[in-house]
């Protein structure tokens, strides 16, 4: 049997696997079918260590090389679903109510599943593949979690890739590009204190609302006089509480507001956040209030390495040959923990194609099971060239 019969008998089993996932999502850190699942087809397939319990229920496998001692690469898929109810009125849909697959981790856990098995029956490859899936992508950082558990030292992972499917780009292609991929994206709480009082007599209270009021529009000022126009930045204020409609003649003590803020640069990021205190305090001061942030750090920048994006890209037009392959996609605003990893290790990060389908977090969305084989070739063709076997 060729390499490719392999793989695409694997793939029609890994479809299974992915439909088992769909039917029963887990959220966060609390993944002990998932988990349990990913570290018995690990087992079974012979890997050669399977360590669970990292960061709770992330598991690692690692597969050596026949081809003798080299690098440790890392392969991260993400296990996770999302708090929404599934509407797709698939046969195999969400079994459990108010959770789903709705960003595809089920595919990437099944592809990557897919691509061990195969690693593990050739080993055509000098060196350790690590295969990473962790928990809690969708806003608990497990990668984080995972890193702060020693992930990275304790197999000796000296570089990492990741995947995330993409809707609207077709089943089949790649997309990716060097430098940031991904915004980072933190939110903040800024509670602006006065003195309330009788509405009729403003000059017996300390109005917070009308200085929350000019600290929301100064907000704007991040973006239109603190920010290069090249490097893309977003400022979102999307919370705002104060009195109570209920009273409409009392100035209340205290108004709130809240909103996130998406960078594109780390650099620019941490100037943002010291633009925004100075903001806040100089501006309160004005209206004798006083402003107290409350920063909430959110995922850092996506930022691929240049010279493992070019493996990456290498590996993809190997796959889809070079018409499919993006090198040089968009930019995203969204955030992704895998962010965590890059700072820690050169690597990669690429989408491959989910076709036309509902977008991500859509109760509408799925996972294309056709994006499962392509998804596997990429993996093992990026292992060989890596780690310097033929492909
Ligand atoms: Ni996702």
């Amino acid at each position: 049997m060729t390499a490719a019969d392999d793989l695409t008998r694997i793939a029609q089993d890994a479809t299974g696997w992915r439909r088992a996932l769909h039917e029963q999502p887990e959220l966060l850190y609390d993944l002990p079918k998932t988990s349990a699942f990913v570290a018995g087809k690990l087992r079974a397939f012979g890997v050669d260590e399977v360590a669970t319990g990292i960061a709770g229920t992330g598991v690692v496998g690692l597969i050596r090389g026949a081809k003798g001692a080299g690098p440790v690469i890392g392969l991260r898929a993400d296990m996770d679903a999302l708090p929404m109810d599934e509407k797709t009125n698939l046969p195999y849909a969400s079994k459990v109510p108010g959770m789903m697959h709705a960003c595809g981790h089920d595919g990437h856990t099944a592809t990557l599943l897919g691509a061990a098995q195969h690693l593990a029956a050739t080993r055509d490859f000098a060196g350790t593949v690590a295969l990473i899936f962790q928990p809690a992508e969708e806003g608990g950082a497990g990668a984080r979690a995972m890193i702060e558990e020693g992930l990275l030292e304790r197999f000796g992972i000296e570089s990492v890739y990741a995947m995330h499917n993409q809707p609207g780009l077709p089943v089949g292609a790649f997309a990716t590009r060097p430098g940031a991929l991904l915004a980072g994206g933190d939110r903040f709480v800024v509670t602006v204190s006065g003195r309330g009082g009788h509405a009729s007599a403003p000059t017996k209270s300390i109005d917070p609302v009308v200085a929350a009021s000019h600290l929301i529009a100064a907000c704007q000022t991040l973006v239109s006089r603190f920010s290069d126009p090249f490097d893309q930045v977003v400022v979102s204020i999307t919370y705002l509480d104060a009195g109570s409609a209920g009273a409409l003649n009392v100035i209340p003590d205290s108004a709130v507001f809240g909103g996130t803020i998406r960078t594109m640069n780390n650099e620019t990021r941490k100037a943002i956040e010291a633009h925004l205190r100075r903001i806040l305090k100089s501006g309160a001061e004005q209206f004798s209030c006083e402003a107290e942030l409350d920063w909430r750090p959110g995922y850092p920048v996506t930022v691929n390495d240049p010279g493992k994006t070019a493996l990456a890209v290498e590996a993809a037009q190997a796959v889809a040959g070079a018409a499919q392959v993006e090198t040089a996609c968009d930019r995203q605003m969204g955030s992704e923990d895998f962010s965590y990893m890059l700072e820690q290790r050169p690597g990669a990060m690429v989408w491959f194609g989910n076709g036309e389908s509902a977008e991500l977090h859509n109760p509408a969305y799925n996972f294309n099971d056709d994006a499962i084989l392509p998804g596997m070739r990429y993996w093992v063709t990026l292992v060989a060239r890596e780690l310097g076997a033929a492909a």
